[in-house]
């Protein structure tokens, strides 16, 4: 585990981004392609125009596959949509094919198909890579409540599937989620933190005091980084 602290989210933003770059350079020359799972809410924003702007010619986005960590159970369109943040600061600006874009289809109703879908879209994904359910990079944020993706501190979530829904009793936006679950967070490669205000950042100390939030049960299977910011 390594924790990297910034003055503001400007710093740690160009200094996850460097990072995401890094992670994508070595399995690409590794295996020839990058799989990278994006976060949601707020704080990843910048960090996914820094991608479409410093990085976007540096990469080879044929290379690139990308999937979301949770999302809320919206219309693409609407405001509260991660895919339709991750659109507008990232996938919209860059040059990347649309089968390359592994989106939950939020459209399909009832929720239990949706994940069904989503599930579908993922194995299918590394069959054809002839592997195992593995992401390269996991991007997470953090709730002030403790919340990974949208594993919320009083919820249960499935412990032998790799995607699962929640009904959230108190969340912002309070709508129903999709999300990863344990076991294809902490099956994955790398996850990288990016972690901002005081409120988290008490939160996270509880956590390395050993106190019991969501966040704190995220262990993946070779690198685990969090950028935190004031
Ligand atoms: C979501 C996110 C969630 C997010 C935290 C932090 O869909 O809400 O995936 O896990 O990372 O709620 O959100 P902010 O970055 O907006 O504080």
């Amino acid at each position: 585990m390594r924790i990297f602290e910034y003055e503001n989210i400007n710093e740690m933003s160009f200094e996850t981004a460097k990072t995401v770059f890094n992670f994508y350079d070595y399995y690409i020359r590794k295996q020839g392609y990058f799989s990278l799972v994006l976060a949601g809410g707020n704080t990843p924003k910048l960090l996914y125009q820094i991608l479409a702007s410093e990085y976007n010619l540096k990469i080879n986005w044929n290379d690139v596959y990308i999937f979301f960590g949770d999302e809320r159970y919206v219309d693409k369109e609407n405001e509260y949509s991660n895919y339709k943040m991750a659109f507008e600061t990232l996938i919209s600006k860059i040059d990347i094919p649309p089968k390359n874009i592994f989106r939950i289809r939020t459209e399909i109703e009832p929720i239990e198909k949706c994940v069904e879908d989503y599930e579908n879209q993922i194995l299918k994904f590394f069959e054809k890579k002839d592997k195992d359910v593995s992401f390269d990079l996991i991007l997470l944020g953090m709730g002030n409540d403790g919340h990974v993706a949208s594993i919320f501190p009083d919820i249960e979530i499935s412990n032998n599937k790799y995607i699962d829904y929640v009904i959230p009793k108190n969340a912002n936006p309070l709508v129903p989620r999709i999300t990863f679950t344990y076991n294809t967070i902490n099956n994955s490669k790398n996850v990288v933190f990016l972690i901002s205000g005081k409120e988290k950042i008490k939160v996270l100390n509880e956590v390395f005091r050993g106190k019991e939030y969501p966040v704190g049960n995220i262990k993946p299977c070779e690198n685990l980084i969090y950028f935190i910011s004031k």
